[in-house]
């Protein structure tokens, strides 16, 4: 692999105001300070050469999909030339060009928001084969979502939580902070010292290890 992967990272709150962004950036400003300070993935274990992956936010408020309405079943899709719609054949040629993806998610009412499903089901072969892992978020991290999130990657044939993982629960600590999170204020995570989520920023990493491991071993489309 000579061209750097592109990874996405996928902002899957649309509302305004919202807290999702922060939390994005969050799991991007950890991954790149793991970059910054070790080689990766770990060259003890692998011997090819692998270039450093670029980063890229997918907000999903952007792209304002309409609800899904594409006459054909996505995985009877041979060409993305068979979409009905424009806005079907950006998303797609936007899907294809990342070789990976981290959602980033709040649970709604014990789900993951309709605008991810939504989001995902336009396409099949687009997501198909390619490695991901889930960072939900909520009063208690976001559980139910992140499970159900991860069933239905697994569904358009993602490889999900490559090397164990699971997913990763962000809790907001408190009260105070879940009310600033629902009123889209700063909640204190683009400080230099960020004082909660420590453990959880060690199990992005390793997340993010096992997604790096499946594009070395060429088991994902690049
Ligand atoms: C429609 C809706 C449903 C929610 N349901 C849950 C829930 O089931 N569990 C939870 O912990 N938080 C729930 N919350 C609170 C969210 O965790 C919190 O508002 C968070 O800021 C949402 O992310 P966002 O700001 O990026 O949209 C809900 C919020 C909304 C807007």
């Amino acid at each position: 692999m000579s061209t750097p992967p592109k990874i996405g990272i996928i902002i899957c709150s649309t509302r305004q105001p919202r807290v999702c962004p922060q939390i994005a950036q969050f799991v991007l400003d950890t991954i790149k300070s793991k970059q910054s300070t070790q080689p990766q993935p770990d060259t003890t274990t692998t011997t090819i050469l692998f270039p450093t992956p670029s980063l890229n936010l997918i907000d999903l408020s952007t792209w304002a999909l309409p609800f899904f309405n594409e006459s054909t079943i996505p995985r009877q899709i041979t060409s993305p030339s068979q979409y009905d719609h424009e806005h079907t054949r950006a998303w797609s040629a936007e899907i294809t060009s990342y070789s990976a993806f981290i959602f980033v998610v709040p649970q709604y009412n014990w789900g993951y928001p309709a605008v991810v499903k939504n989001a995902i089901d336009y396409l099949y072969h687009e997501w198909s084969g390619k490695p991901a892992f889930v960072v939900s978020y909520g009063g208690h991290g976001g559980g139910k979502c992140n499970r159900q999130l991860r069933e239905v990657l697994e569904g358009v044939n993602m490889v999900v939580d490559a090397g164990g993982a699971g997913g990763v629960e962000l809790r907001f600590p408190g009260r105070e902070v879940l009310g600033k999170a629902a009123r889209g204020e700063d909640i204190g995570l683009n400080k230099e010292e960020v004082v909660f989520w420590k453990e959880e920023a060690v199990a992005i990493g390793v997340a993010y290890e096992g997604l790096l491991r499946v594009l070395v071993e060429g088991q994902a489309k690049v």
